[in-house]
């Protein structure tokens, strides 16, 4: 077999927040993925690091009290801690405020630059004078201009959902500081990506680097045209210079997105150097330049949100500074807890600490085994079928396999499986099998394998069950059968926990005693364990209580702060409009279940009143009778399309149980449905006569 030399990296976590449920699903994909493939008789290499730099992080730390040196050394501790307890295995784990990532990303913007594939602009944006900083979209909250809803952020409007550019906001205001920003221009750094528009149309469709709903997406930004990227940031700002820009204009700084991917680059350094001189030791050029492309592989595990920094910029910003491309991309979709999104007020936005403390993170590395595919898809932390799932696979059908043949093994006979297997055709299917689940691993089909792996741990269970190794030793003239049919159960639990290894490595461990082996490598299953002596069995594996899962859904609604609300750790993301083409597979994925859609309460509305608003030339106002004690106040975002008076009378659809939400001309207590467009056309949905008012829709 010939050993592959694989790179492999996660997408680095920003140093700003916490490690939660959401993160954990690359991770321990990536960890299983690597465990699998060392398992294999590959030599991996899995780095990571902390994303150090950008504003959030300045501003977190600020708001803190320390300097963003000591902030990111405390988040990149804690960070640690939490990937160390749900067993994620990285080789190294660095930073990419380091001297390492500091010279690659002036390397490679140095040969971009050399190659003239850099350029400048100037860039017109708003900027707290207070503060002094310019300021990026989320920190920017103003008026809608379309809708008029105040309050909403500078990308777009979660009242009516427009997107629209931060300068458009009507009575804009500084989130930092609520001042009211100013447009300043200044010049900016710009990396020229349509110069490789033919590069990257043809990368993306070689060598099977890219899942297929990836590499679609891909062609749709294409089709759309490919625009230039900014790199470039300006004082304050936490992160690096841009070298050799004139000395008598202003510092500028690389945007954190420029150096963050070049910390996998930097993170695999700085382990080349701690392992040099050791039989370890690693290559750094093997791996990262153009010449040894074809001799090493590099692997990058990403969420669906970041395809277009990891399929377009980076191979761009590699292929343009002559380094090497990676040999793929990996992106999986996010986590939905009981089918919907992470929620702190439902106790499901769920940090790595709050679940440790609760309950066993093997048990969620499993979960998302036999969840996750090859495919960009969202996956689904159902805790009832979690709990299930865990305590019936793992407790009830592998570790019992084990549990009920070890006794009879060590009270009676010392120990000692039998010399001889007498199910070997039981035990060679299962060996077989094994080489299906290595190839689900590889092809990151997880769910695939632990199907797999349970068939089998049902035939042993199905085997034991028919021999009955209980009563026969209660029968005279019996011995030997006893010891030979748990010999089989025995043998067939170490195929189990080799080919369980990559997702159990703590209970793995811990079988290894228990079998008294010393290797869980997928060669190892091929020899069987005859005339071997088993040590006395522990219990490997606790079944989930409940009561623990309750206790962490609860600790999570009241541990969460504001603070830790995903949008502040958002760090310099580019705002949603730039975002909304990266989210690949969002049309198959972002359903909402039945228990969602009732939980909206439409009712037939008589229009008893619609007026204009003084000074909101986009609204109407309503008064509607929806069948209550007292008529409701809408206002509705359709002045453009109809006078009060054609809509007088009529029976339009409410919703009823939206949060009553505070608007400059008043409290609107519902909307009204319309179809179409808020740009060019919108039509109130209108009901027949003899719809009853107050009557739900259903
Ligand atoms: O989206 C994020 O959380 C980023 N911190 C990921 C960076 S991955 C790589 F490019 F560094
Ligand atoms: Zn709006």
């Amino acid at each position: 077999m010939k050993v592959r030399e694989i790179l492999v990296t996660s997408a680095l976590p920003y140093a700003n927040g916490d490690i939660h449920l959401g993160h954990l699903v690359e991770y321990i994909q990536t960890d299983i993925w690597v465990r699998a493939m060392k398992a294999q008789g590959h030599q991996v290499t899995y780095v990571c690091a902390d994303d150090a730099h950008g504003t959030a992080i300045m501003l977190k730390a600020e708001a803190n009290g320390v300097t963003p040196e000591e902030q990111i050394a405390a988040v990149k501790a804690s960070h640690e801690t939490d990937f160390s307890k749900f067993l994620i295995n990285f080789d190294n784990y660095h930073t990419t405020h380091s001297e390492e990532n500091k010279q690659f990303s002036e390397l490679i913007y140095r040969r971009l630059n050399d190659a003239g594939h850099i350029s400048t602009k100037d860039v017109e944006q708003l900027f707290d004078p207070e503060k002094q900083l310019f300021l990026a979209d989320r920190f920017v909250k103003g008026t809608c201009p379309e809708c008029s809803a105040p309050d909403q952020y500078g990308d777009n409007c979660e009242v009516c959902g427009t997107t629209y550019d931060a300068t458009d906001l009507k009575e804009p205001y500084s989130t930092l500081s609520d001042a009211t920003p100013v447009l300043k221009t200044s010049k900016h750094y710009f990396f020229n990506l349509p110069e490789f528009e033919q590069f990257l149309k043809d990368w993306t469709r070689s060598d099977n680097r890219l899942q297929v709903s990836v590499a679609n997406k891909l062609q749709e930004w294409f089709d759309a045209g490919l625009t230039s990227w900014d790199i470039s940031r300006d004082a304050p700002y936490f992160g690096f210079q841009i070298p050799d820009t004139p000395s008598d204009e202003p510092d500028k700084y690389f945007y954190v997105w420029l150096d963050a991917p070049v910390g996998y680059m930097a993170s695999f350094k700085n382990l080349c150097d701690k392992r040099a001189g050791t039989e370890n030791a690693l290559d750094f050029d093997r791996y990262w330049m153009q010449e040894n492309e074809h001799k090493t592989e590099v692997y990058h595990f990403i969420g669906k949100d970041i395809v277009y920094f990891h399929a377009l910029f980076w191979p761009a910003m590699l292929a343009g500074s002559e380094l090497r491309t990676p040999t793929g991309v990996f992106a999986h979709g996010f986590l939905m807890v009981n089918g919907e999104k992470m929620s702190k007020s439902r106790g499901t936005f769920i940090k790595a600490e709050t679940y440790a403390e609760y309950l066993h993170p093997e048990y969620l590395r499993y979960y998302f085994a036999s969840k996750l595919s090859d495919k960009v898809e969202d996956i689904n932390l159902d805790l009832e079928d979690f709990m299930q799932k865990v305590n019936s696979d793992l407790v009830g059908k592998v570790v019992n396999i084990a549990s009920r043949s070890a006794g009879f093994l060590v009270k009676k006979y010392d120990g000692m499986l039998s010399d001889v297997c007498v199910e070997s055709e039981l035990l060679e299917d299962i060996t077989k099998t094994g080489d299906e689940i290595a190839a689900a691993y590889e092809n990151r089909e997880f769910s695939r394998a632990m199907r797999l792996i349970m068939q089998c741990a049902d035939k042993a269970n199905e085997y034991i069950d028919g021999k009955k190794p209980w009563s026969l030793a209660k029968q005279e003239g019996t011995e030997q059968e006893v010891q030979d049919v748990c010999s089989v159960a025995i043998n067939i639990f170490r195929q189990l926990m080799v080919y369980l290894a990559p997702v159990l490595p703590e209970l793995t461990a811990n079988a290894k005693e228990f079998l008294n082996i010393d290797d869980l490598s997928f060669a190892s299953r091929n020899e069987w364990l005859l005339g071997h002596k088993i040590n006395k069995f522990k219990p490997l594996m606790q079944r989930i209580e409940e009561k623990d899962i309750t206790a962490m859904v609860e600790d999570s609604k009241a541990s969460l702060t504001q603070a830790d609300a995903p949008a502040v750790t958002d760090n310099d993301k580019p705002a949603a409009k730039d975002k909304t083409p990266a989210n690949v597979d969002a049309e198959q994925t972002d359903y909402i279940g039945i228990d969602d859609f009732a939980k909206v309460e439409m009712k037939v509305a008589h229009v008893l009143e619609c007026n204009h608003v003084e000074g909101a030339d986009k609204l109407l106002q309503f008064t509607l009778d929806v069948g209550e004690d007292k008529p409701r106040n809408v206002f509705s975002g359709i002045r453009k399309f109809y006078e009060p008076e054609q809509l007088t009378g009529k029976k339009v659809i409410c919703v009823t149980n939206l949060a009553p939400r505070k608007m400059k001309f008043g409290i609107s207590e519902g909307m009204v449905l319309s179809t179409g467009n808020p740009k060019t056309q919108l039509t109130v949905v209108t009901l027949p006569d003899n719809c009853v008012i107050g009557d739900v829709l259903a």
